[in-house]
């Protein structure tokens, strides 16, 4: 069965035709609109989803060989996310469904990405940890059996990519901040300025990212390197790759130490990183690196699948609709939708 998978909870519009659970096209068009004001303004995200999406949806389609009528099923995110952003895929979604009279899955965005780990010729296997990093949520999940989750623990202000990119904002390098940081950390020491960690309170699984993030805050201002505007960096070029890396490598010793250490708690051997920020080069590294020293794979969808996209979405609406499950016509909009 072809499953048409929408993705618009931010500033991606995709879509995506997964064809019993393999992925046969994944289009993705990236806002640039937002890059001027260093984040996601949500009323320019919603008119551009607008604009693209018929688009994108035809251009899936295209690459993946199929006509509209031979969709089986539509599946597509509603929450969380923006609330008008979503409200563009979702309302297309259903609208097309109805049109086309299939059934219709609403999926919640944060099991994309869980899943998307399964878009990988090596999948992880059950009981398997999960790490979701993105722009929008810190969470580890415990994933006992297919959409069977216990929620260890999440942010409890700041989300690991918002604080990549809240500090490349206040350091004047573009949006979004987590790759330019990463890219930039490779020529630094990440060992020339001494971030703080919060670990929180003994055995907890939380995160908190607010506090590297002023960290970060007062040592520019202090030094008056603070940015005026994005993309206005008044740092040197060395400076610059040590601040980089030593706050990349603040955020990620605490998401390998939290997630190796709930990984021996419950005992699982492979530990799935999935998200924007799960595309971070030295969280990959020394996840990788922890797991196998300790006998456990740490796993990561491709770089496509890391970052929104229509393709996490038409596969859990494949998983979803296999198992039966359709959407009531009354579905809208949770822009805080929990994982289940
Ligand atoms: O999953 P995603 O595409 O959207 C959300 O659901 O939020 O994640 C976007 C986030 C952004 O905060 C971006 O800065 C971050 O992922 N990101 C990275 C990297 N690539 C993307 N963070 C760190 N290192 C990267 N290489
Ligand atoms: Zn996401």
């Amino acid at each position: 069965m072809n499953v048409l998978g929408i993705e618009t909870s931010c500033d991606e519009t995709s879509a995506s035709v997964v064809h019993d659970g393999i992925v046969r096209s994944n289009i993705v068009s990236s806002q640039l609109v937002h890059r001027m004001y260093g984040g996601v303004v949500p009323e320019l995200a919603s008119r551009a989803h607008q604009r693209m999406i018929i688009d994108v949806v035809e251009e899936a389609l295209r690459t993946a060989g199929i006509a509209k009528g031979d969709i089986g099923l539509i599946a597509a995110t509603y929450g969380p996310g923006l609330a008008g952003a979503l409200l563009v895929g979702l309302s297309f979604a259903k609208a097309l469904a109805f049109g086309l009279r299939i059934p219709f899955v609403g999926v919640n965005h944060m099991e994309g990405h869980l899943y998307s780990n399964f878009l990988t010729p090596s999948p992880p296997a059950y009981p398997f940890l999960a790490l979701i990093v993105s722009g929008g949520h810190t969470m580890l999940v415990l994933v006992r059996r297919p959409f069977v989750h216990q929620l260890l623990g999440e942010t409890r202000d700041d989300a690991a990519g918002e604080a990549f990119d809240k500090t490349a904002r206040m350091l004047g390098i573009g949006y979004p901040g987590g790759p330019i940081i990463d890219a930039i950390a490779r020529e630094g020491n990440p060992a020339a300025i001494r971030f703080p960690r919060a670990f929180l309170e003994n055995g907890s699984y939380d995160f908190s990212f607010s506090g590297v993030k002023t960290a970060v805050l007062y040592y520019l201002r202090d030094r008056g390197l603070l940015a005026d505007a994005p993309g206005e960096c008044v740092i040197d070029r060395p400076h610059l790759a040590d601040i980089c890396a030593s706050f990349q490598k603040a955020v990620v010793d605490v998401l390998v130490a939290k997630t190796i250490s709930a990984a021996r708690e419950f005992s699982v051997r492979d530990i799935a990183v999935a998200g924007g920020v799960s595309a971070n080069t030295h969280l990959r590294a020394r996840m990788a690196e922890e797991a196998s020293r300790l006998g456990m794979r740490s796993l990561s969808p491709p770089l496509e699948y890391c970052m929104d996209n229509g393709a996490m979405i038409a596969y859990v609406g494949w998983l979803r609709g296999q198992r039966g499950e359709r959407s009531a016509n009354d579905l809208t909009a949770i822009p805080n939708l929990a994982l289940g």
